[in-house]
């Protein structure tokens, strides 16, 4: 039973079956950064309070190097009867710096090193998340500055319901992941707390100073209560609920993506660069990177609701389930990351047709509420009045197969004989948008309004 962390109490070898359920290295090494990092900050405290002395803490520190520039390297053997990444570190510092390595662990618990490594790398995600979200909007934003005025037709029911501008249906996905953004800044300020120093669960003798050690790894301060930081792995849930929204908004803007490049709508194109061919059809140019954007997604949800369920039920303190965290963690993060960068290589590469939009825009009798709209106005008819006339006029451009402006005349006289020559006006899909100044609406001044209030945001 030689385990060099827990021989003395052990006889036996764990069984290679115990081994396999157990090992951890094969994805916990990926904290091997965050790992040397909290043991550095904690050596130094032990010094600092007289713990350890200065000479082992030096040996530490300097081993502890050795170590993180053997992994660098790729030259650091990574064992899996030594577990995890914690025990892997630890074993060669004591190969390299001798018994000093011995005193390292003294009033610390692999429970809250784990839970501070983890703190470190999802704070880092949240980081790296912020700025995939402003590029996502930058992209988003440049686009919408070249089409404040590129008319397309605005959806419900995914039937064409009311023209809008391109620059203003972008915008709407700039609100969506610029409220992702702000949730990321939320959760970071919760998560900047530090577990270490927690030990086990109950705290320590020893006169530590996790003062000391949060404020060396840039947290806030420490966490109030020891059981709760090696028990708790919401912040971990908190990062990938807010992925999983955004991933929703990403999956949104991938489907519109693959509904406008379908021939059938040609609203837009991706270049060669991020469409692929089909090995028979020789037509084909496929929007995959979208399409995998789109389902990606469920890999973000796959991974909430997997530490969801690991967590649900666990007695405090400490339970090894908690292992089942970083799976779960690194991918969700992996996957939010690549689809915000892919998501912002085809935003910064689509192209446009305007001419297409334009022509949809336009079709469907897009425009029956500005009708609707004209005859309240001008005529002082009750709104409901107005939608069975124009109802009634749609009926009529529909029998005679033609869009409503270009019904003649007489044809609108005989629904509404008040109707004059001016109602042509708003029959327009440039009009009808230009008409919709409500704050937020799509008219271009309205759009720049909102693109200049988010650069400002930027
Ligand atoms: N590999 C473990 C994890 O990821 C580290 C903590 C182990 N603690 C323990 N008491 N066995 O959770």
């Amino acid at each position: 039973g030689g385990n060099a962390m827990w021989g003395g109490r052990f006889s036996a070898s764990p069984s290679a079956l115990m081994e396999a359920i157990n090992v951890s290295i094969g994805f916990d090494k990926r904290l091997a950064g965050e790992d040397i990092a909290g043991s550095l900050a904690h050596s130094d405290m032990l010094a600092a309070t007289g713990i350890i002395t200065e000479a082992d803490r030096d040996a530490i520190h300097l081993g502890l190097e050795a170590v993180r520039g053997e992994i660098a390297e790729g030259r650091f053997t990574f064992s899996t009867a030594l577990e995890d990444i914690h025990m892997n570190v630890e074993a060669r510092l004591r190969e390299i710096a001798g018994p000093a390595a011995g005193r390292l662990h003294t009033a610390r618990s692999r429970n809250d090193q784990v839970a501070t490594d983890i703190r470190l790398f999802v704070r880092d995600a949240h980081d790296r998340a912020e700025a995939g979200f402003t590029a996502l909007m930058r992209a988003l934003l440049t686009q919408a500055e070249r089409h404040v005025a590129t008319v397309m037709p605005g959806f419900t029911h995914l039937q064409s319901a009311q023209p809008v501008t391109f620059g203003h249906h972008l915008m709407a996905y700039v609100e969506m992941i610029g409220r992702d953004r702000s949730r990321m800044r939320d959760s970071r300020k919760r998560l900047n707390e530090c577990p270490l120093g927690a030990a086990a669960l109950a705290g320590t003798s020893f006169p530590i100073d996790r003062h000391m050690t949060a404020k060396a790894l840039g947290f806030d301060g420490p966490t109030r209560n020891s059981l709760d930081s090696v028990s708790d792995r919401d912040s971990l849930l908190e990062y990938m609920t807010v992925a999983s929204i955004a991933a929703v908004h990403l999956s949104r803007l991938a489907e519109e993506l693959v509904v406008w490049m379908t021939p059938q709508f040609a609203f837009v194109r991706l270049s060669d660069r991020w469409t692929t061919g089909s090995s028979i059809m020789p037509q084909k140019k496929n929007p995959d990177a979208a399409e995998l954007v789109r389902a990606k997604t469920g890999r973000i949800f796959g991974a909430l609701m997997g530490l969801l369920t690991v967590m649900k039920g666990l007695p405090l303190a400490y339970s090894k389930d908690m292992q089942e965290d970083k799976e779960r963690l690194f991918d969700a993060v992996d996957t939010l990351e690549l689809s915000l960068a892919a998501m912002a290589g085809m935003i910064e590469d689509l192209s446009v047709n305007e001419r297409r939009m334009a022509a949809a825009a336009g079709a469907g009798f897009a425009t029956a509420t500005d009708l609707a709209d004209w005859l309240v106005r001008t005529l002082d008819m009750p709104f409901r009045d107005a939608h069975h006339v124009t109802g009634r006029l749609v009926a009529e451009a529909e029998r005679q197969g033609v869009d409503l402006e270009d019904l003649p005349l007489n044809a609108f006289k005989a629904v509404e004989p008040r109707i004059t020559e001016a109602v042509y006006d708003v029959l327009g899909v440039d009009n009808s948008v230009k008409s919709r100044t409500s704050f937020g609406g799509t008219a271009p001044a309205c759009v720049a309004e909102q693109i200049a209030w988010w650069k400002s945001k930027l």
